[in-house]
């Protein structure tokens, strides 16, 4: 007799023989329509989707039902009691410990299982408990943070509150969208109810670089339950993607560029039969030799594409180079190679198709952009765009990761042969093998200056290695230039850059797109003339600053908002009341380091935003166009439209990224969401208000000449106010828009021979950013492990519309920079894909988390809402070369091939020794 087998959910038990062989994740989510836990690994490595198990915290993920018979399990959904939310989850929200949301189940889960049994945890405790749960948005500080919160409210037994009094500008505003994150709804696009759709599985390329002379898809359409397998064949459109040049093809039919390559899709009514097919499409190659070092690419034999494999050459001459290194009496010159590195979102691309109840093809997903989606979705499948929808749904990170399809069009287009609803997943191998990454670059650097510090030339050289395909490399290369001076004036430069095709994965947007690598380039090289100089680094920076008025390297005259200055002041302020800490066996070091960022596409592009604002049932709804990976762009609109609507946080809702329901703004990109939907937001709600008092006028005794005033959800005409409920009955619904178009700019022509030959106008960006940061390094002298113990950070915001947002892209953002500094690199090559897992490409877990003490300066950009300017990419540009830079200062070595991991620094130690001993 077949043993019956039993397990305890959440206080319900069930009877379970047929999914023996499921995860336990698996059973949650596809028996149970559990979908608190989430899948964004599937083998154990970021924590995802951790259950408490019989007291234990485990990652659902890697037990197998048929080893759970009588165990008592809890999840995110049973951790709520009675409609309350646990302190866990108070603390979460209240601390800002949630962003994108998708770590966040498995976060709380492990914080429970952990103060379940203790709670007074010490750091230790909390390292060894959170120790695989990876959290690629927070840097982790928020989640300490909440711990500790958490735990002194249990021990106390008083309960915690939702922190909802704060709303205003500046404060720390909790986010609305926490709330379902903490509690594990369904409201990532792989919860989506997908009853009776079709699975879909891609069929990648065997081959790094290969002809292809042969597919034939018979055997595996003769698989029971598959319903289609589609080719390039079946695509009635374009079949190419890509940002700004399109040679990426949506499915590769004459050659194959990299090991991402989709050639096939097979649909089949359930995921078995979709891979058991997907493994009969048979494809005949003619293998070719890959490239995967950039330095062969450029003058290689084998050629990518017909016109070779340079995918844009440029460089910027400014003053007179010559001259420049005359001037100068001393020079530094070194060459700086970075990785490329992952962007590792949490959540996994995946994309739901089906005709909505208008007809409309409609792709829900993930995006950077909804309407960019529709548009590549239109194109690709011969369609008017008008017959595409693309919903956008809450998006577990992005950095720049997600501004190009993945497996939507794909998606749209098994929906459109089949007429069916498609789903389509990528595991987190596909995630790794086939999504850009940020460009590995090889930076070339000759840097002169007068012996007063002040810098008299920068001649530069930059290989970037942009893959495959072109995505945004020639965006990016373009940007490494722009920035390859970093935040100084330098009147005399030179800079080259090359992006070079190779048959590695293509790299694109990431946070802070082009302008990293040189910074920790150019902040390598200050560190090294404040060194020659004997000149104190703060000092040499401050000398060469560019402020209001100054000329950037591109040629542009900035006019307000430059905060480096101030930055460089608050840093150098920060780190002379640090007294350094003396540890046992480990050697100190503090290095700084400064950057800038632009905010906005720039370049011509159209910088624009479009937002709805209506009134209804006494609310204020915004639609909006921006998206929320978790940087908490909608909590911002909300308070953009409560303080202009005169109203509470609580009264404004939000629909974003819906192409039926909102407007086209563009790409949540380059850090300038705030920046234009927050002035079109103002618009909108203006507009609203105005339409508001022209229908009260029409239905009331109200006149034009009486004074109108919108405050404490009321609107007051004279003396008398009318609350919003009440004057939704007198007005009904309205709606007024907005639409903002930032500052015109202009594209660097390809014909100025000088750059000092622009006009006094030339504008390539709206607006920038700035920072300093300090970082202070603790290396283990054995070992080589280098541990950053404190990061000391000034940036320039403009004004700070949500505290607790600003705080959480500054935390984040230096953790990504210190995992691009020690940990992480993206590595692929003849073997095939190295960094084959979370874990190996060395994202940072909570043991990395440091103490950050920052500051923010509020110096207002002219044409900002309020003065704002946006925060996103910068955090993280100073952190890199503050970290290596601190690295020198401990141990007198230059890492100059990131990332420093141990091994690097004890090679690096080891010469120093020898040449300390000749
Ligand atoms: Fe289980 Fe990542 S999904 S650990
Ligand atoms: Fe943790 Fe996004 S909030 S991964």
């Amino acid at each position: 007799m077949e043993k019956n087998y039993s397990i305890t959910i959440n206080d319900k038990e069930y009877h379970y023989l047929s999914t023996l062989d499921k995860s336990l994740l698996s059973y949650l989510r596809e028996d149970l329509n559990l979908m608190g836990s989430k899948n964004g690994c599937g083998n154990g490595q970021c924590g995802a989707c951790t259950v408490i198990v019989n007291g234990k915290a485990k990652k659902s993920c890697i037990l197998k039902m048929s080893k759970l018979n009588g165990s008592v399990v809890q999840t995110i959904e049973g951790v709520a009691t009675n409609g309350k939310l646990h302190p866990i989850q108070v603390a979460f929200i209240n601390c800002g410990a949630v962003q994108c949301g998708f770590c966040t189940p498995g976060l709380i889960m492990s914080c429970k299982a952990l103060l379940d049994d203790n709670l007074n945890p010490t750091r230790e405790d909390i390292n060894k408990a959170l120790g695989s749960n990876i959290c690629r948005c927070t840097g982790y500080n928020p989640i300490l943070e909440a711990i500790d919160i958490a735990a002194k409210a249990l021990r106390d037994n008083v309960e915690l509150k939702l922190n909802l009094d704060k709303s205003g500008l500046s404060e720390e505003v909790i986010r609305k969208d926490g709330i379902s994150k903490v509690l594990g709804k369904p409201i990532f696009s792989e919860d989506l109810p997908i009853k009776n759709s079709l699975y879909g599985e891609l069929v990648l390329s065997k081959y790094a670089h290969a002809n292809i002379l042969s597919i034939d898809t018979s055997e595996a359409e003769k698989i029971d339950k598959v319903v289609r397998v589609l080719t390039y064949k079946d695509l009635p459109g374009e079949n190419l993607i890509g940002i700004i040049s399109k040679k990426q093809p949506v499915f590769a039919f004459e050659k194959v560029r990299f090991l991402g390559d989709p050639i096939a899709l097979v649909l089949a009514e359930d995921k078995k039969a979709a891979i058991e097919a997907s493994k009969l499409v048979k494809i005949e190659y003619e293998e070719l030799t890959p490239i995967f070092d950039m330095r062969e690419s450029e003058n290689s034999e084998i050629k990518l594409f017909d016109d070779g494999n340079v995918l844009k050459k440029l460089s910027i001459t400014k003053g007179d180079i010559d001259k420049g290194f005359d001037q100068s009496d001393v020079i530094v010159e070194d060459t700086i190679t970075v990785p490329p590195i992952e962007h590792a979102y949490l959540e996994p691309d995946s994309a739901y198709a089906y005709y909505d109840e208008n007809n409309l093809l409609t792709v829900s997903t993930q995006s950077q952009s909804s309407f960019e989606f529709r548009e590549a979705i239109a194109k690709n499948l011969n369609l008017e765009v008008e017959s595409v929808r693309v919903i956008t749904n809450a998006t577990g990170g992005a950095f720049g990761g997600r501004e190009e399809p993945t497996v939507q069009v794909h998606a749209a287009l098994g929906t459109y042969i089949t007429k069916k609803p498609v789903h389509l997943v990528m595991d987190r191998y596909d995630v790794l093998l086939r999504t850009i990454k940020r460009h590995g670059e090889i930076l070339h650097y000759k840097v002169g200056a007068k012996s007063n510090g002040k810098i008299t030339a920068l001649k530069a050289n930059i290989l970037a290695d942009t893959g495959a395909y072109p995505s945004a490399g020639e965006a990016v290369i373009l940007r490494s230039v722009l920035f390859s001076s970093g935040p100084y004036k330098i009147d005399n430069a030179f800079v080259e850059g090359t992006a070079v095709y190779t048959n590695s994965v293509p790299a694109g947007a990431m946070r802070g797109f082009g302008s990293n690598q040189p910074a920790i380039a150019s902040e390598i090289l200050m560190d090294e003339l404040a060194k020659k100089l004997n000149m104190d680094p703060f000092e040499l920076r401050r000398l060469n600053a560019l402020d209001e008025g100054s000329k950037t390297i591109g040629g542009q005259i900035l006019t307000n908002s430059v905060g480096l200055k101030s930055s460089l002041d608050i840093v150098q302020k920060m780190v002379k009341s640090y007294k350094k800490p003396v540890i046992e066996g480990k050697t100190i070091g503090i290095g700084i380091a400064s950057g800038m960022k632009n905010v906005g596409l720039g370049s011509g592009m159209n910088d624009s935003a479009g937002v709805i604002a209506e009134f209804i049932d006494g609310h204020l709804l915004l639609k909006i166009a921006s998206v929320d990976s978790g940087q908490g762009s909608d909590t911002v609109a909300r308070q953009i439209g409560a303080k202009e609507f005169g109203c509470n946080l609580n009264n404004v809702d939000i629909i974003a990224n819906d192409t039926l329901l909102t407007l086209d703004s563009g790409v949540t990109t380059a850090s300038r969401q705030t920046y234009v939907t927050g002035n079109a937001t103002i618009l909108a709600v203006d507009n609203l208000k105005k339409e508001i008092i022209k229908q009260l006028i029409e239905n009331s005794s109200c006149k034009d000449s009486d004074l109108f005033k919108f405050a404490n959800n009321s609107l007051c005409v004279n003396d008398q106010c009318i609350e919003f409920t009440k004057l939704y009955e007198i007005v009904g619904h309205l709606r007024g828009v907005g639409k903002f178009s930032s500052l015109k700019t202009v594209p660097l022509q390809s014909k100025t021979d000088n750059l000092d030959n622009l006009s006094d106008e030339f504008r390539l960006h709206f607006a920038y950013d700035f920072g300093t940061q300090a970082a202070v390094v603790a290396i283990n002298n054995e070992s080589g492990k280098v541990e950053v113990l404190k990061v000391f950070a000034a940036h320039d915001v403009g004004k700070q519309i949500n505290r607790l947002g600003v705080k959480g892209q500054i935390e984040g953002g230096i953790l990504m920079g210190i995992g691009y500094a020690l940990t992480e690199e993206f590595i692929i090559n003849e073997k095939g894909l190295v960094t084959n897992s979370i874990k190996k490409i060395g994202v940072p877990t909570i043991k990395d988390a440091t103490e950050i003490e920052f500051e923010v300066i509020e110096n207002y950009a002219q044409e900002g809402p309020y003065g704002a300017k946006g925060i996103g990419e910068i955090t993280m540009v100073p952190t890199t070369p503050a970290v290596i830079n601190a690295i020198y200062d401990a141990l007198g070595i230059r890492i100059n091939n990131l990332p420093a991991k141990p091994n690097k620094i004890l090679t690096e130690l080891k010469k120093l020794n020898i040449k300390e001993k000749k």
